[in-house]
């Protein structure tokens, strides 16, 4: 029996739900290649950043204003600035080359946390060649000034204005530290998003305590990172009109399949695929076609969801029940809860 892999994403037909996230392998067109030839479906190019667009634009600036207020003779020195490639005009160009070198949707990415002139350059992803926009919202919200209510304004501010930029679909890199996530989800796919991808990791700095320095770290997932996209992925399956991509954590078949049957139309994963090669997705597309041949399923779509939060006969298993479970019982393993002494 063969199994339909294939699987819609952001209302585009994919081949299988396996896509590749952002990171330096899909940053580089031999390693998108081996990507494309072990089997994934799509690829999302690494972020385009809001900082490297502004400064840029900022660097132009500076520069024009030069040649207007300088001498006219010192200006015939400066070198005209559309002849210089930035790394804006080189990340466009790599889009071209990505699209150009691979049959497979190509996702450009965008990362960024304020609404402003930068947003038009989704139109500029587009133009050259990107399938759809990722739009990584990672923000941190220090200011003790500002309200919850205030950021999540921001963020689906941010993603109207770039829905209203591109006539391709935009899904939404999420990451899971909001007091109120599902409503979020539902402005932000009011505001126009085709997809939420859940979630966006966050790397968390360091101190040195040689140099007594902040210092960034970076750390690959490991698999136990699945339970918290799987779980949202549970929770939101079904409830609203999108997408939704799993990412963080996928390390094997069983990680794919765990994320389906929560209900993510695509299961995404960098760390797997750095760890142990491009090739990693042939372990995941094989693993899940023999699962499905041997639970007897004829495709993903069959399976998707079946045991999302909407589908399981005991929905609070996704809620405060299972805490409950797991800080009554799940310690017995270690310890008693508590022993009351006999006197
Ligand atoms: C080295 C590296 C670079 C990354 N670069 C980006 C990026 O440019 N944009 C982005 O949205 N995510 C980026 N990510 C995050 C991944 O796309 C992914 O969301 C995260 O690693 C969690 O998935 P995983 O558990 O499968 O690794 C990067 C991750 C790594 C490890």
């Amino acid at each position: 029996m063969s199994v339909d892999l294939s699987t819609d994403y952001l209302g585009i037909h994919l081949a299988s739900p396996i896509v590749a996230s952002a990171s330096p392998l899909t940053g580089q067109i031999e390693t998108l290649q081996r990507l494309e030839a072990a089997g994934v479906a799509a690829v999302v190019l690494p972020s385009l950043f809001e900082e490297e667009i502004v400064a840029e634009a900022f660097e132009a600036h500076k520069f024009r204003n030069l040649e207007v207020s300088g001498f006219a003779e010192a200006n015939s020195y400066l070198p005209a600035v559309p002849d210089m490639p930035t790394d804006v005009d080189r990340y466009l160009s790599f889009v071209a080359h990505a699209t150009q070198e691979l049959s497979i949707p190509v996702i450009a990415s965008l990362n960024g946390f304020s609404r402003g002139g930068w947003v038009r350059y989704a139109t500029e992803l587009v133009e050259a060649g990107a399938s759809a926009i990722e739009l990584n919202v990672y923000l941190m919200a220090t200011d003790p000034a500002e309200t919850g209510a205030s950021v999540e304004e921001r963020i689906v501010d941010l993603v109207y204005a770039v829905c209203n930029a591109v006539p391709v679909p935009v899904a939404v890199k999420l990451s899971p530290f909001f007091s109120a996530l599902g409503n979020l989800a539902d402005s932000i796919v009011g505001a126009g998003a085709k997809g939420l991808v859940l979630f966006n990791r966050f790397y968390q700095p360091d101190i040195d305590i040689d140099s007594l320095d902040i210092q960034p770290s970076l750390d690959l997932s490991t698999p136990a990172d699945l339970r918290l996209p799987l779980r949202w992925v549970g929770v939101l399956h079904d409830r609203l009109p999108c997408s939704l991509a799993l990412s963080g954590g996928v390390h094997s078949s069983r990680d794919v399949i765990k994320g389906l049957l929560a209900g993510a139309d695509v299961v995404m994963s960098t760390s797997a695929l750095l760890r142990f090669g491009p090739e990693q997705v042939r372990e995941f597309t094989n693993g899940l076609t023999t699962w499905l041949e041997d639970n007897e399923y004829e495709s993903v779509e069959q399976m998707r969801g079946s045991l999302s939060q909407c589908a399981v006969p005991d929905p609070d298993a996704y809620e405060r029940s299972n805490y409950l479970k797991v800080l009554r019982h799940g310690g017995d393993r270690y310890l008693p809860r508590y022993v009351i002494a006999d006197k």
